[in-house]
């Protein structure tokens, strides 16, 4: 299928790389603020064919693009992924979807009207490991789940122009790597937590730096995860049952590697290396949806995407992290 691709960033060189491990994709075109940044993008990227356009709606307007892959910062998601809806493209849009709930639904209401496919870029649901890992835990491998715990921190220096801490550009914690645990938990836990208490560092910027979040359910489970700039963390998580531990090794948001802690048993380690980064694996599911007609993805459904940004809206009130416009 033939893809575009929005945005000339770290991600979008990563995932024009990792295409070329997906069994029939193509991409033919790329969109950038500036069209000469395009061209040189696709040329270093080995995509001397692609034609190079100057921003989302030129690319929505090329008849020959079929998916659109939205990589441009947060902040332009909403308006860069609105472009490609209006031109009747299918739409993979990176994480997260939008800075909050409010322009996710416009999102997905354009895309219901308009009738195309809409998938926030949950990559991780998406590699071989994660899906043997969730069919394991819904056969009961592990018991039932009570607990899904996780940190994914890094260090990366305060630098007030940078993305991750630049409120005009969405930076934060939160939306940059909180959202991986959390929407483990809503994988394992379910998305309606009961209670959800947070506490978080911010940036001088006022975006968060670092976060920890507890969310308890009605049935007693619980989750629990740190994310932010400020430290090195292991960068796994775990899910915790009655009969055992399963761990999502490093790194967790794109994971290679779960071992399966049966209580009292063998320990068993479920590996599947993949060339790349693994886009791939998601690029490939889009691939087949698009192709079947459908307009959501059931692993990364849009109910869901919203659910998660409205409690990460909540997240962000309680805390005074405002983007420009909120
Ligand atoms: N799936 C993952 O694991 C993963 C990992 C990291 C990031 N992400 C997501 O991917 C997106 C891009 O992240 P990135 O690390 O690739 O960021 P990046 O390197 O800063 O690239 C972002 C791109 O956005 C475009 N852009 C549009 N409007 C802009 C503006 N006003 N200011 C600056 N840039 C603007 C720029 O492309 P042009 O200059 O060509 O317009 C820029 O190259 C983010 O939404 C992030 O959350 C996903």
């Amino acid at each position: 299928m033939r893809w575009g691709i929005v945005g000339t960033g770290r991600v979008a060189r990563l995932f024009a790389a990792d295409l070329a491990h997906a069994a029939g994709a193509r991409v033919v075109a790329v969109a950038s603020r500036s069209a000469a940044r395009a061209r040189a993008f696709a040329d270093e990227a080995g995509l001397p064919g692609a034609r190079a356009h100057e921003g989302a709606a030129a690319l929505a307007a090329d008849p020959e693009v079929e998916i659109a892959y939205v990589a441009s910062i947060n902040t332009a998601h909403l308006a860069d992924a609105l472009a490609c809806i209006a031109g009747g493209k299918a739409v993979l849009c990176e994480k997260p979807l939008a800075l909050n709930a409010r322009e996710a639904g416009l999102l997905v209401d354009a895309a219901r009207r308009r009738g195309v496919f809409l998938m926030e870029g949950l990559w991780t649901r998406f590699f071989p490991a994660v899906r043997a890992a969730m069919d394991l835990l819904r056969s009961g491998g592990i018991g039932t789940p009570r607990a899904v715990t996780a940190d994914l921190c890094y260090p990366a220096p305060f630098d007030p122009a940078n993305r991750l801490f630049d409120p005009a550009q969405g930076g934060g914690a939160l939306l940059d790597v909180g959202i991986y645990p959390l929407a483990l938990a809503f994988d394992v836990l379910g998305d309606r937590p009961e209670r959800v208490e947070s506490v978080a560092n911010l940036a001088p910027t006022g975006v968060d730096r670092t976060c920890s979040v507890a969310m308890r359910y009605g049935d007693g489970a619980m989750a629990a995860f740190t994310a932010g700039f400020e430290a090195q963390g292991r960068r796994e998580a775990a899910v915790l049952g009655t009969r055992g531990r399963l761990v999502v090794h490093e790194p967790m948001w794109r994971p290679s590697r779960v071992t399966v802690e049966p209580a009292g048993g063998e320990a068993r380690t479920i590996e599947s290396p993949q060339p790349g980064r693994g886009y791939q694996h998601e690029a490939a599911e889009v691939m087949r949806l698009v192709a079947a007609g459908a307009t959501e993805c059931p692993f990364v459904p849009h109910a869901e995407t919203l659910r998660r940004m409205e409690l990460m809206d909540g997240l962000r009130a309680r805390w005074g992290v405002r983007y420009p416009g909120e």
